[in-house]
């Protein structure tokens, strides 16, 4: 083995459920790259909140026990399996598919989901792409047919996915109206692209879109929230509007009678569903966003490994999402 070692620390859940089942072991068999395979000696790893469904057991996916969660990695090469032409020991990469997990010391990823890392991201900004990343550019583009001109709503943009959408479209020509539910989110965000942000805990914030859009109304909406929002998201749209549910964790009454004159449409959104041919548009987008500049992901709240219970607390009972929370492993 190239690392010299036959074990390593990870994280691993043998039963579903609470934030407690998340177990640090220090003598978890190191993976082995099979053919088209790498080692990544992760960095770091971003978190979540789909990793905190699946360890609950509630989610429609449910690994295998025991399983080592987490899909956003960026690190360093330490082996490749046979036939890997593109990566060799020692590059700077990111994927957004992990085969082993990623939250351990050392992670398996398949070639065609990893990708090189800039040296114009860190390795926090590089385990921060995957999930967020992709899912916004799918949900806008692939989706949404967001357009340039159009005015866009990210109804949840403090954190992850939201940041990502505020770049990607603000970089893509939109108009970027934003929320977020804290002073420091909203200037978060207000540094990620959005032209305007409103504070979604405030009653009266509803009617300062409205008041800020006038008779155009929104265009599209990327909802975070979609079991608290999809009824007042109707509202702000323009003729020919589109919410696309990118987040939801419970039910919500909507009178469809809302989408009847405008011809407004509600479409869900699952970067699990996205085409090979979609992931690499996206990849492609993402590349191209790092090279210019304007992609880089703001990172929240950092973590140890050791402390991924506590992480996957934080992130469903949030005080207010600063951007992408990570953990930190090497
Ligand atoms: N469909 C897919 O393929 C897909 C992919 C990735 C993520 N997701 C889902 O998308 C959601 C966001 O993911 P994330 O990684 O960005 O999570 P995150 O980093 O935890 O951010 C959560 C966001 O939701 C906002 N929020 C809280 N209360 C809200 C409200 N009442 N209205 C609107 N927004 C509100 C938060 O704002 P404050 O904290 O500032 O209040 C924050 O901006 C999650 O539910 C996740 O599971 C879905």
């Amino acid at each position: 083995m190239a690392t010299g070692r036959a074990v390593m620390k990870a994280v691993r859940v043998f039963e579903f459920g609470g934030p407690e089942v998340l177990k640090l072991q220090s003598d978890v068999s190191l993976p082995v790259p099979k053919a088209k395979q790498v080692l990544i000696k992760v960095h770091a790893c971003g978190i979540n909140p789909v990793e905190t469904y699946i360890r609950n057991g509630t989610y429609p996916r449910k690994p295998a026990l025991p399983y080592t969660p987490g899909s956003d990695v960026a690190g360093v090469i330490e082996a490749v399996g046979d036939h890997v032409t593109t990566f060799k020991t020692g590059d700077r990469v990111f994927t957004f598919h992990t085969i082993s997990g990623g939250y351990a010391e050392y992670t398996i990823a398949s070639v065609d989901t990893v990708f090189p890392l800039s040296d114009k991201l860190d390795f926090k900004q590089g385990a921060a792409i995957g999930i967020p990343y992709f899912t916004a550019f799918h949900s806008l583009f692939q989706k949404g047919d967001a357009k340039a001109g159009e005015t866009l709503l990210v109804h949840g943009a403090s954190g992850g996915v939201g940041i990502a959408v505020c770049q990607i479209a603000r970089a893509y020509g939109l108009k970027v109206l934003g929320t977020a539910g804290t002073e420091e989110g909203i200037n978060l965000v207000l540094k990620n692209g959005a032209h305007k942000v409103f504070n979604h805990r405030k009653k009266d914030y509803l009617v300062q879109i409205k008041e800020t859009t006038g008779d155009q109304g929104i265009n599209i909406i990327i909802e975070m929230l979609a079991n608290v929002n999809l009824a007042s998201d109707l509202l702000l749209l323009t003729q020919g509007g589109r919410v696309m549910v990118v987040g939801s964790r419970g039910p919500i009454e909507i009178d469809p009678r809302e989408t009847m004159a405008k011809e407004s449409s509600i479409r869900g959104v699952s970067l699990n569903a996205a085409s090979q041919e979609e992931l690499g548009e996206c990849a492609a987008s993402i590349l191209a966003g790092i090279e210019a500049g304007w992609l880089k992901p703001a990172i929240g709240p950092e973590y140890p490994l050791k402390k991924a219970t506590e992480a996957h607390r934080d992130i469903i009972h949030s005080q207010g999402a600063l951007g992408k929370m990570v953990l930190v492993i090497h």
